[in-house]
């Protein structure tokens, strides 16, 4: 924590003197909220200052959850096709964001985004286990048999062991599929591993956090408490 008088000479606002006249005036926001109190203590990592609107002192720590579409590739740049960084608004790519996991092209819901590359890596890390919720349209119906393989721990086609998973079936040619690992076309390959084709896939939630009732094609901030959770 450092005091917001501080902070804005070190960012090069100007001098003690300019820094207390701009913060007098209501120049300078934390949080999108005008702060006139040069000894509040802010947190530069979380919070963000800005002087007459413009940020200070680089970036921010963010996270972003998106409600990615079918027919976007996660990657931060793709020579021919297009990424979900064309959906980021022009002050959140500013950022530096990059997509934490990934979705194939055709998987739409839940992908995160953060500029913080401890938690980038943390997140992504198979010890974290973040368990992963999908749901599927697919061909054919899962039976008990199937629950149970995914449960105990699937061998795929190429002898890849999966963790073991729960495979809720909702009703003809649907289901519900959780994963605490991130293998490549990891649900598709599963669901095919028991005669199931997938036809489409949601992610709707990893660890605490739910896609909601965020629409489609649009990206929000994670609140501090949501980034406290995901960080477990
Ligand atoms: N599993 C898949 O097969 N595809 C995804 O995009 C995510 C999980």
């Amino acid at each position: 924590m450092v005091r917001l008088d501080k902070f804005l000479c070190d960012s090069g606002a100007g001098t003690r003197s300019q820094v207390k006249a701009m913060l007098k005036a209501g120049r300078v926001t934390v949080d999108g909220s005008v702060e006139k109190d040069g000894g509040h203590k802010i947190d530069p990592a979380v919070e963000a200052v800005a002087l007459d609107g413009e940020i200070l002192g680089g970036k921010r720590r963010v996270v972003l959850m998106m409600n990615k579409p079918a027919g976007y590739v996660t990657a931060t740049e793709d020579a021919s096709q297009p990424t979900v960084m064309e959906l980021l608004p022009p002050e959140l790519k500013r950022l530096e964001v990059k997509p934490i996991g990934r979705l194939d092209k055709a998987t739409e819901g839940l992908l995160l985004f953060t500029n913080d590359g401890d938690l980038l890596h943390r997140l992504i890390s198979p010890k974290k286990e973040v368990p992963k919720v999908y749901y599927a349209r697919h061909e054919g119906q899962a039976c008990q048999a199937d629950v149970e393989a995914f449960a105990a721990g699937l061998t795929l086609g190429d002898g890849t062991v999966c963790l073991p998973a729960r495979l809720e079936p909702l009703g003809a040619g649907e289901s519900l599929i959780t994963v605490c690992e991130g293998k490549y076309h990891q649900v598709r390959r599963m669901m095919a591993s028991r005669a199931m084709t997938v036809r489409y896939l949601e992610r709707r939630q990893e660890g605490t956090l739910a896609l909601g009732a965020l629409p489609r094609g649009k990206v929000r901030e994670l609140t501090r408490e949501e980034i406290r959770l995901l960080e477990g």
